[in-house]
């Protein structure tokens, strides 16, 4: 039910937010976001089975990394320039910041992964599963040490509290696994399903439910307060760093910032602006920016204190050229590559050159732009046979040297409609 839910949703918000004109990184709405602890990168993952690297302070995409079949529902920036990515295909993969291919990849659910947490030492992660139950494991070695059996419906989310883990259940609980763990779990029941979780600066546990309420508990399980944060489900939920504050973000409504204090929690304000709905946020370490993720497939930027927004983290384009080919698979694959490449003629050059009449071309000759010299003497025509195989096996292989990000596009048929997709809207004779 929830999946098909969330699902519909994601078709209505891609086709809405399809002609609003702007430039995008990813292919849907991005569903995870995660702040790296040195605050300078950030990583995302979408609907569109692609998690992007950002650099903050440019503003700018810096890799993409393609390896999930399905929707990449959440990531974890590790300290060390490593980040996590969890998708609906139940596996989970650990990157290092500039290389393409994933270190390892964990196989860890027969079922969607929903949720994903690091363990303050960075030793080790926990997952979320829709097979009803949670895992832990060794980052070092992807060895899984613990499987949390019990919750009735699929967990929706982890979250480490000091040597406990604590699990949020369709089923409506909440379970407090304590380090010992010949000791029963803590059961919290509560009155809906519950989705999100963020663990405050104190060690008390938020929790957001289908019914638009913020629980606040503590350690033993007892619910301190209760907030209605919005009319509809709570799909993300994140703490500010001084645990003051909790952002909620529910799909239909807007974002809510709740104040917490001693007693108890209250809405301060919502965010008012583009990107809405919002699927997954992320604070600065410094507390100062709240990072959205939203339908409109942008990261967007906002002032944690005011409210206000920053603006968004990849550059605005000139108007949307794929507008036009809404529903069309290959398009919704080549938006990732839209942050860097147009489609116009005229030496219209992003990151990347334009690929207007890139069929036939020889490599390395769109005007006006600035190639690496690896480009410059490379000896090849790009056609269909050719682009297909730059991202079977990536930039960096089959032209190396090269100043293109390493991605690939592994799934053949993904591959295919890219290149169908390509072969028209490159075309200089398209209409
Ligand atoms: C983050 C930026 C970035 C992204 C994303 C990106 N590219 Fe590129 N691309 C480049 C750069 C830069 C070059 C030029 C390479 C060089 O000079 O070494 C390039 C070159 C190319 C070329 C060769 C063009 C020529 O004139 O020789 C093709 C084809 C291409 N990219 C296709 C794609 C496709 C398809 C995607 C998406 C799957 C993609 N690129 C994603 C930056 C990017």
């Amino acid at each position: 039910m929830r999946l098909a839910y969330l699902l519909i949703l994601a078709l209505l918000t891609a086709s809405a937010s399809a002609q609003e004109g702007e430039l995008r990184g990813h292919g849907g709405p991005v569903r995870s976001l995660a702040i790296a602890p040195d605050g300078g990168q950030a990583i995302s993952g979408g609907f569109d089975q692609s998690a992007i690297v950002w650099d903050l302070k440019a503003g700018k995409a810096r890799q993409i990394l393609r390896v999930h079949e399905g929707a990449v529902n959440a990531v974890a920036a590790l300290r060390n320039r490593r980040f996590l990515t969890a998708g609906e295909d139940g596996r989970v993969a650990l990157w290092e910041a500039g290389s393409a291919r994933p270190l390892r990849i964990d196989k860890a659910h027969d079922a969607p992964i929903a949720g994903l947490a690091v363990s303050a030492d960075g030793a080790r992660y926990s997952t979320a599963g829709w097979d009803n139950v949670a895992r832990l494991f060794s980052i070092a070695d992807g060895a899984t040490l613990d499987t949390y059996e019990g919750h009735r419906g699929p967990v929706n989310a982890v979250a480490f509290l000091g040597h406990s883990l604590v699990t949020a259940s369709y089923d409506a609980t909440l379970r407090i696994w304590p380090a010992d763990r010949n000791q029963p779990p803590k059961i919290v029941g509560t009155l809906a399903a519950q989705n999100a979780l963020a663990i405050l600066e104190d060690g008390r546990i938020a929790a957001g439910g289908a019914d638009g309420v913020v629980l606040i508990i503590d350690v033993n399980g007892a619910i301190l307060s209760r907030t209605q944060a919005a009319d509809a489900p709570i799909i993300a939920l994140a703490a500010s760093p001084d645990g003051r504050n909790l952002a909620a973000a529910s799909p239909r409504g807007s974002v809510a910032i709740i104040n917490v204090g001693e007693r108890g929690a209250k809405v301060r304000f919502t965010l008012n602006g583009p990107g809405l709905p919002v699927w997954s946020l992320s604070y600065s370490p410094d507390g100062r920016v709240l990072l959205t993720g939203g339908g409109d497939r942008l990261v967007r930027r906002w002032d944690a204190r005011t409210g206000e927004h920053m603006g968004a983290v990849t550059a605005q384009g000139p108007g949307d050229e794929l507008a036009a080919f809404v529903g069309v698979r290959g398009a919704e694959i080549y938006r990732a590559c839209a942050i860097c490449h147009t489609l116009s003629p005229g030496g219209d050059n992003r990151a990347g050159p334009t690929l207007h009449g890139v069929f036939g071309r020889k490599a390395g000759t769109a005007p006006d732009f600035d190639y690496s010299d690896a480009f410059k003497t490379l000896d090849l025509v790009w056609n269909a046979q050719t682009i297909s195989r730059l991202f079977e096996i990536g930039p960096q292989a089959y032209t190396p040297g090269t100043k293109m990000p390493e991605q690939r596009v592994s799934d053949p048929s993904d591959r295919a409609a890219l290149i169908d997709f390509l072969s028209q809207a490159t075309s200089p004779n398209k209409p």
